[in-house]
């Protein structure tokens, strides 16, 4: 069914209103022509999602057409693994990546869990094979395996509890064990260490040696500078960063916590160390905030597009559905569990 041209005037103006002021990566600019370019497509994912019974999910670092154009619920990757356990639909289309999208597999094994595009990796859960943790695990038997959510279906088999950069510290505090294997993130380990030995928490952190591609560029030197140039400049880092970086940042936490920090301070400027996406959605949500730095794009989450999900959507490509061995997601779902059972409350 095609849109009408009252159709589209409308939603190029509901998209207008909210794109208008994102102007954080180079080369996009959202103006009306460009939204008036999108709505059709954007019409016709919502149409599809209504005839499918789907629901979309889009981590915060896509681009800003998905999440404000087509996504039901738009967070960081604790909520969106929230979302994906309580959806009752049997459509899940994950805008994220892969790891992102297997686990809404996991925890809704009768739902259809699309990906626009396979080769949203990560470099994080793309470090670590399951087998490459047996490994660790025949060396460390002792400890308690914990592994970060952005890793494989197959570490999180193999893993006694998964943990999201929201509740990383508050959950490997509560585990009885003295020694954490902690894997993929090397960086995270090293600022959990820092913030359990803050805490007063006695543990002993063992880790591999996987990074971010995306956090492991910022680098510390500069920021002394910035503040300088942008007086009252709050810096706001996540916990993927170097050590380095998270000490000479104002507030460290997710994405969904550097989010809230934004909203509920005031300061003349912020400056955002972690992808650039996370930017375009505090243009939209607070608007009168300035945010200086330049902007950093995971090419993994670059890979969505709205032409990709109307395709996920219509008739799926069979690399784009999610299909996981039977005996590993049982296994993942327990680690998952736990995290839940495990996590703070909001
Ligand atoms: P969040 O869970 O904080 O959104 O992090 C996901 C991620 O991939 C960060 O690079
Ligand atoms: Fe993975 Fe880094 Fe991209 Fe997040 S930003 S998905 S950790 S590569």
């Amino acid at each position: 069914m095609i849109a009408t041209d009252h159709e589209i005037e409308v939603e190029t103006e509901r998209l207008f209103r909210l794109l208008m002021s994102v102007d954080c990566e180079p080369g996009r600019q959202w103006n009306y022509a460009a939204c008036r370019g999108i709505a059709p497509l954007t019409l016709e994912i919502n149409r599809l999602k209504r005839e499918r019974g789907a629901v979309v999910l889009a981590h915060s670092y896509v681009e800003p057409e998905i999440i404000y154009g087509v996504a039901d619920f738009k967070g960081d990757s604790y909520f969106l693994s929230l979302k994906a356990r309580e959806a009752r639909a049997p459509v899940i289309v994950f805008a994220g990546v892969v790891f992102m999208a297997e686990t809404a597999k996991i925890l809704c094994p009768e739902a259809t869990v699309v990906v626009p595009d396979r080769g949203s990796g990560c470099s994080l859960a793309d470090s670590l094979t399951g087998a490459q943790l047996r490994g660790l695990k025949a060396l460390h038997p002792d400890a308690a395996v914990v592994c970060y959510i952005n890793s494989a279906a197959e570490v999180k088999a193999e893993s006694d509890v998964c943990v999201t950069s929201g509740n990383v510290g508050d959950i490997v505090a509560r585990l009885p064990q003295r020694r954490i294997l902690f894997v993929p993130d090397r960086l995270m380990a090293e600022n959990l260490r820092i913030e359990l030995k803050r805490r007063g928490v006695a543990k002993e952190i063992v880790s591999s040696d996987g990074t971010c591609i995306v956090h492991d560029e910022f680098k510390a030197d500069s920021l002394a500078e910035a503040r300088i140039r942008f007086p009252g400049l709050k810096i706001v880092a996540h916990p993927e960063c170097d050590p380095a970086v998270a000490a000479a940042a104002d507030f460290v936490g997710s994405t969904g916590a550097m989010m809230k920090y934004v909203r509920s301070t005031r300061a003349p400027y912020y400056l955002m160390l972690t992808e650039c996406g996370l930017v375009g959605r505090l243009q939209v949500e607070e608007p009168e905030k300035r945010f200086i730095g330049g902007c950093r794009l995971c090419p993994y989450m670059k890979l969505n597009s709205l032409e990709k999900i109307r395709e996920a959507l219509a008739a799926p490509r069979p690399e784009q559905v999610v299909t996981l061995d039977e005996a590993v997601r049982r296994r993942a779902r327990r680690c998952l569990e736990r995290m839940f059972e495990l996590a703070p409350g909001d």
